[in-house]
């Protein structure tokens, strides 16, 4: 009996020796069983088609536990990134669960640098308060809204999200070096590249600034010697922010002089000289009190303005977009005339202003004095202390006016704009390409008309 067992105690040993003697020599795989694992996983890689999920057992978990929280970043000008990474994610998710929102699937991708400045650097001058209004305007609508600062990176955005891109918002030297770069555009050699037509230039000031003229130029105001399509801004949400003063506490209160620089001062640079400003000072016992050197921070600078009892322009900046914050905190602006028609001063049409979009603007709005003429000055303040106002904003100028206007530029449909446009420069009946305010560039692009814009797939 003992025999027996001991016998089947060593068989056993042997049994449990023979069992464990590879991992003991090879470790807990054997080799073999090593490499056929990764073999299975690379066959299992390489066999799969380009684009086919992983297979389940092959997730890492670990990695998909914080996809869904975007990276913090400490500082506030990283946060655009954090903005590109939670809109990205959400974008994935929706079209996973197929249950986005209406515009949520079509994406515009900004590498235009007045958004990321602004961004950075906050709100101030005019190209940043116009990028702010219109990333407002993106969001309240639901798009997917991308932000970058070069057109390397918006290239590479555009290659993740193809179809989906409605529109690529550039600076106009942006528009133009990328139709020039093969890697950029869209073209036969470059299939992956942005289309022309999806490329929009951003630009302040009238006149053309993309290869594809002005209709591909998005503008701040309704410039009508500049057809640009229009897309105009809001202060709205900005000049919301501050209370509004009532004017019985403005009743002591100071005119403010808009100008950024001292050399706006200058003789022959200012609608007005120093003795101007003591006349009217004299005639209503207000003072004038003005802004140069280091820009104010803007909540000084609103501060103040709001509690001003009018502004006046002095012919510098133009078209800056100060008076319509004024006009919202219930402040008139002096807006002078620096030409007109002498034979016929009334005549508005004839008229250059600082402010050319408020010329038909009136009192107790906007107070329109020529240039040099002394008396129309101190009339003009001694009016708009008398005569106060409420908070204006032009109708064009709502939030609600800015989104609608943008919502119809983006359901345009610009392939079809972009090959009537190509068609009329090929019969000559519309000239082109040209680049507006880079005229030096004009003639160089001329010499080889619509190359990349003839790709329009
Ligand atoms: C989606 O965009 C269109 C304009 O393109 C706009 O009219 C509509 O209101 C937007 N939808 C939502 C939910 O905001
Ligand atoms: C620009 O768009 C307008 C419509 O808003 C159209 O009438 C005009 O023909 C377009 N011009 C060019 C050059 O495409
Ligand atoms: C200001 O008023 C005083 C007297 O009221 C006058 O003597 C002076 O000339 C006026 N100054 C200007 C610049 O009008």
């Amino acid at each position: 009996m003992r025999a027996t067992l001991r016998i089947a105690l060593i068989a056993l040993g042997v049994f449990l020796m023979v069992l464990f003697l590879p991992a003991v020599v090879h470790g807990p795989f054997s080799r073999d069983a090593h490499t056929r694992v990764l073999h299975e996983h690379a066959a299992d890689v390489y066999d799969r088609p380009l684009n086919a999920a992983p297979p389940l057992a092959a997730i890492d978990r670990q990695a998909n536990v914080d996809i869904l929280a975007p990276t913090l970043y400490p500082e506030q000008q990283y946060e655009w990134i954090t903005a590109n990474q939670k809109a990205t994610h959400a974008l994935f998710r929706c079209m996973e669960r197929g249950d986005c929102a209406q515009n949520q699937t079509k994406v515009v991708i900004i590498p235009c640098s007045n958004f990321v400045l602004f961004l950075q650097k906050g709100y101030v001058g005019g190209e940043a308060i116009w990028a702010h209004s219109t990333l407002q305007a993106l969001h309240n609508m639901g798009y997917t809204v991308l932000l970058t600062f070069n057109m390397h990176s918006a290239t590479q955005l555009y290659h993740i999200f193809a179809n989906l891109v409605k529109m690529v918002i550039v600076n106009p030297e942006q528009a133009d070096g990328c139709l020039r770069e093969a890697s950029c555009v869209r073209s036969e050699k470059n299939p992956a590249g942005i289309p022309a037509w999806k490329l929009f230039s951003f630009c302040w000031w009238p006149g053309p600034a993309n290869p594809l003229g002005a209709n591909w130029t998005l503008s701040p105001e309704d410039y009508q010697y500049g057809p640009n399509t229009y897309l105009g801004y809001s202060i709205e949400s900005q000049c919301y922010k501050y209370p509004f003063v009532p004017h019985a506490e403005r009743k002591k209160s100071q005119v403010y002089i808009l100008a950024k620089f001292l050399k706006f001062f200058l003789p022959g640079k200012t609608a007005w000289p120093p003795e101007f400003y003591d006349a009217a000072a004299n005639a209503t016992g207000r003072c004038f009190i003005e802004n140069v050197g280091p820009p104010l921070k803007q909540d000084a600078f609103y501060d103040l303005l709001s509690h001003s009892a009018a502004l006046v322009g002095v012919e510098n900046p133009r078209l800056s977009p100060s008076p319509y914050d004024a006009l919202c905190f219930g402040v008139p602006f002096i807006n002078p005339i620096s030409d007109w028609d002498k034979k016929n001063p009334t005549d508005r049409t004839k008229w250059n202003t600082q402010h050319d979009m408020l010329k038909h603007l009136s009192p107790p709005h906007v107070y329109h004095v020529f240039k040099g003429d002394r008396d129309g000055f101190v009339n003009a303040i001694r009016d708009a202390l008398a005569n106060p106002i409420e908070s204006y904003v032009p109708d064009r100028m709502r939030m609600t006016a800015v989104q609608d206007r943008l919502g119809k530029i983006l359901e345009r449909d610009w392939r079809v704009e972009a090959a009537e446009l190509l068609k009329a420069r090929e019969a000559g009946t519309v000239k082109g390409p040209h680049t507006g305010m880079l005229f030096l560039l004009q003639r160089k692009l001329a010499r080889k008309p619509g190359i990349h814009i003839l790709h329009l797939d």
